[in-house]
């Protein structure tokens, strides 16, 4: 598999640690192992636990506790990962062979752009319509997902424009993929990480051709112990488990652990308790920012996740743009060509107050010249 360059992952790579304000992350601001310790991890009891391999697809512990989110799913059903990232390839390893065709909803995330590419696939891209609030453009959709699908990826709550699909879009994407015996595949990093609606309705459960890829990186807030999953029927997560054991063998033992106390029904509503007060008040901050350019910068305030999508009114390179704003004003975030989406910009709404008031200030001084 050889895969291309991941240009948005590049790009914070290299930079993420170097510039002043680093406004290209996309969850909250992370959770410490202290306040992991109020939620009940022992620490000290796990000083002496020896570090040896712990249960390549997950410790059944976590994997029983991760059950109880997936209604109607077993320990069978579930894979741990390194992160949602790692689950997203795993099941693209398992299901992808060269020639296949793949139908990537844009914007996104866009490690389903290159994975598929690196394994032979072809993708397909179907729009996500602003003038739509959102929802997909079906005739591109129609076009995407045909009787050679192979698999269908999306992210909802989607990454970038912290949308939710309608209960009826849902139904719509699940009738089709059984019409024409696709996968759908649906990343829920994002799930939990709702601002002032109601919990976003997964799409387990919806159709046996349904898998769903989620972790602790976004709405929980906890990245850095880089715990995923995938949940799916038993017999593709055994093909999944195989192929993990070429990859990573499974994740860490203490992440595991950490992993246990997160998702505990009772934590996991902290963490998107604290998701939610976090973001609640940067909207404040960004909705009144972006007020501040009048018709230059026009945005769909996002119904769930650390987001800000911005569409400015200008012909400017969105990688030439976010280069300026990175070396003149030492302010990192996502050019929208970095996500499907030219003549926008992604903002990071996770992080403290001052933080965020004085990067968007930067940004803003960017923007000022453009609309000159
Ligand atoms: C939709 C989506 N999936 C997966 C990931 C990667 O998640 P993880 O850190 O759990 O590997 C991201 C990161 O931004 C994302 O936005």
């Amino acid at each position: 598999m050889l895969l291309e360059p991941f240009r948005m992952e590049r790009m914070q790579s290299t930079w993420e640690n170097l510039v002043e304000f680093d406004l290209s992350e996309s969850g909250v601001r992370p959770l410490t192992l202290r306040e992991l310790m109020a939620m009940g991890f022992d620490l000290d009891g796990f000083l002496d636990v020896p570090l040896g391999y712990s249960q390549s697809n997950g410790t059944l512990e976590l994997r029983e506790t991760l059950t109880a989110q997936y209604p109607g799913a077993t320990v069978d059903h579930i894979e741990v990962t390194n992160g949602t990232s790692e689950a997203n390839l795993v099941v693209a390893m398992t299901l992808l062979k060269p020639g296949d065709e793949v139908a990537l909803q844009v914007p996104n995330y866009m490690q389903y752009w290159g994975v598929p590419r690196g394994l032979g696939a072809t993708v397909n891209t179907f729009r996500l319509a602003v003038e739509r609030d959102w929802e997909p453009d079906w005739d591109e959709f129609e076009r995407a997902v045909h009787a050679k699908t192979r698999l269908v990826y999306l992210s909802n709550p989607n990454n970038p424009t912290g949308s939710v699909l309608s209960r009826r879009s849902m139904e719509r994407m699940v009738r089709r993929c059984e019409e024409v015996g696709a996968w759908l595949l649906v990343d829920e990093v994002y799930l939990g990480a709702e601002i002032d609606s109601g919990r976003t309705p997964s799409f387990w459960g919806m159709s046996d051709r349904v898998i769903v890829t989620s972790g602790l990186s976004k709405a929980y807030g906890i990245p850095g112990i880089r715990i995923g999953w995938i949940v799916g029927p038993p017999a593709v997560m055994a093909d999944c488990w195989s192929q993990h054991d070429y990859i990573t063998i499974g994740p860490n033992k203490l992440s595991d652990r950490l992993a246990r106390i997160a998702v505990m029904p009772e934590n996991r509503e902290k963490c998107y308790g604290r998701t939610r007060e976090i973001l609640k008040t940067n909207l404040a901050i960004v909705r009144e920012w972006a007020a501040g350019f009048g018709g230059f910068l026009e945005w769909r305030e996002p119904k769930a996740g650390a987001i800000g999508l911005f569409q400015y009114r200008s012909s400017a390179p969105s990688i030439e743009l976010c280069e300026r704003i990175r070396t003149k004003h030492s302010v990192l975030i996502v050019p929208g060509a970095h996500v499907g989406l030219e003549s926008h910009l992604r903002i990071w709404l996770g992080g403290r107050e001052e933080y965020l008031k004085e990067g968007l200030r930067r940004v803003g001084e960017e923007l000022r010249l453009l609309m000159a």
